[in-house]
């Protein structure tokens, strides 16, 4: 019997030029990835971490030598995470934009350092809160709303002084969108910074290896009031569109890899927005340890995985690999 159309379908892939046309548009580059970066107020010190084989907190000093061999591969944008140990905490977070805090110290030498580097800041208090939860607290405990996203708000403007492109809050407060737009709008820095809202950002026990990083592990308590529900992905459109409509320029899923429908959801109903996919710690923990105990070879598997985060609808990933991936390609090798 004559063959019915497309029942050769393996038969058009053998060739690799063939294979790569079937995802010409979810390739990597280094304008698909964003770096995450921790910087210390121990300025002279390069601290690896435990938790994340192969990742470090960086002081200020120890950072151009850090970055430069990244920015010569194409490395163009870096996400930065302050963490402190000399600077003390409090409950109102005053050193989350004060002027020894190390990620408003090391901005001015990044953009003197690499003038094209383009400098996203993660906006947050837990780093600089006594009790390492992500907003200010009433005294019974729960999150005073309104005090929080006034305090967020002040501390993207800090930063966005500072000089950053892009402010990047994770706090998950209602109205912290808004609420920066409106002070970014007030002191005339709208049109300089773009907010990157962290738009799905859902409970997770991924996160686990960065509150080690970032020194941020909550007191007490967990941060499932104010971060979504793994299961909710109605959830995730509402508060998406909600940051939407408070400004927000782009848009993030967090974590990654067990979202990509909520990827996918996001880019599908807001496909005018720039969209990131943050492979987060425990992701990048995971991938590390399975290709250590030989599950898997590393480079394979996860090329695998951000060729799925791109397919799923993600523009840009953040990735703590992204040294790796930098080196993959400018070895010219596959992706
Ligand atoms: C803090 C923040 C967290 C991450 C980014 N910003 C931790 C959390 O929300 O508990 C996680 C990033 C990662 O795991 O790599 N608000």
């Amino acid at each position: 019997m004559f063959p019915q159309k497309n029942h050769y379908l393996h038969s058009a892939i053998g060739h690799p030029t063939l294979r790569e046309w079937q995802s010409i548009n979810h390739q990597i580059t280094p304008k698909n990835l964003m770096y995450p970066i921790f910087v210390i107020d121990e300025e002279n010190e390069e601290q690896p971490i435990d938790a994340m084989p192969g990742v470090s907190r960086f002081g200020i000093n120890r950072l151009r030598a850090h970055l430069e061999p990244l920015v010569a591969k194409g490395l163009s944008s870096v996400l930065l995470f302050g963490v402190i140990s000399q600077l003390p905490k409090d409950d109102q977070a005053f050193h989350a934009d004060s002027n020894e805090n190390p990620v408003i110290k090391v901005i001015p030498k990044l953009k003197e350092w690499f003038p094209e580097l383009l400098i996203a800041c993660d906006v947050c208090l837990c780093p600089y809160m006594s009790h390492g939860h992500c907003g200010v607290l009433h005294t019974d405990g729960t999150i005073n709303n309104s005090l929080s996203i006034k305090r967020i708000a002040e501390v993207a403007v800090a930063y966005a002084k500072a000089g950053a492109h892009v402010v990047a809050p994770s706090d998950m407060m209602d109205g912290r969108v808004g609420a920066i737009k409106e002070l970014l709008i007030k002191n005339d820095l709208v049109h300089k910074v773009a907010v990157l809202s962290y738009a799905a950002k859902f409970s997770s026990t991924f996160y686990g290896p960065f509150r080690d990083a970032a020194k941020s592990k909550p007191a007490f308590g967990d941060r499932k009031c104010y971060q979504l529900p793994p299961g909710g992905e109605g959830l995730a459109l509402r508060s998406t569109t909600r940051d939407i409509q408070e400004g927000a320029d782009m848009l993030m899923v967090k974590p990654a890899l067990a979202f990509l429908d909520i990827v996918k959801q996001t880019k599908q109903t807001h496909p005018e927005y720039p969209l990131f996919a943050y492979q987060v710690s425990g992701e990048y923990a995971m991938i590390y340890h399975a290709a250590q105990k030989g599950a898997f070879e590393l480079k394979v598997a996860l090329q695998e995985i951000l060729l799925s985060m791109r397919r799923a609808g993600a523009d840009v990933i953040i990735s703590y690999f992204t040294p790796m991936i930098l080196d993959w390609l400018t070895l010219k090798s596959k992706i």
